[in-house]
């Protein structure tokens, strides 16, 4: 079913999304959202679903990592959070995709929990894409830690994938 992660990529909203948040983000200092940290995370959240025998299947943690950040550039715009615009904007590129609504449902509460630290730790697709999400972030590695947003807790200081 990988055909599915694929149709999402193709999507020309898709397509059209990444790029206005790369517009928005030229010369950012802090982390960015782009396909390398939407396959970072989905990356780190499949190996999750692995060593944890989740048997989430692939096409929803894909779906899921893809789409989280999708919305940002709508935070950038009005002000927006961008886990709320991202929830709204997954479902038709989801349904276009040929992914069923239970499936959308599900992708979309992953979506809108990725930055809610109650779902750390859950052994479901809610909690390994908000893992996976801060994992995927070099803060060992970053000139801007000290002006960053980020909590320590959530900060990660640690290569673990
Ligand atoms: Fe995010
Ligand atoms: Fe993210």
């Amino acid at each position: 079913m990988n055909h599915r992660i694929n149709k999402l990529l193709n999507h020309p909203k898709y397509v059209e999304y990444l790029n206005k948040i790369s517009n928005h983000e030229a010369g950012r200092l802090f982390c960015t959202h782009d396909l390398t940290h939407f396959l970072d995370t989905a990356r780190i959240a499949y190996i999750l679903n692995l060593e944890n025998n989740l048997n989430i299947p692939k096409d929803l943690i894909y779906g899921a990592a893809l789409l989280h950040d999708i919305g940002k550039w709508q935070q950038y715009e009005n002000g927006i959070s961008h886990e709320v615009a991202s929830g709204t904007l997954c479902v038709e590129l989801l349904c276009d995709a040929g992914y069923k609504s239970k499936e959308v449902d599900l992708i979309k509460s992953a979506i809108l929990s990725h930055r809610n630290p109650s779902v750390e730790g859950t052994k479901d697709l809610l909690g390994i894409i908000y893992v996976a999400d801060k994992l995927s972030r070099k803060c060992y590695n970053c000139k801007m830690t000290n002006q960053c947003d980020w909590s320590d807790e959530k900060k990660n200081f640690n290569i673990s994938y």
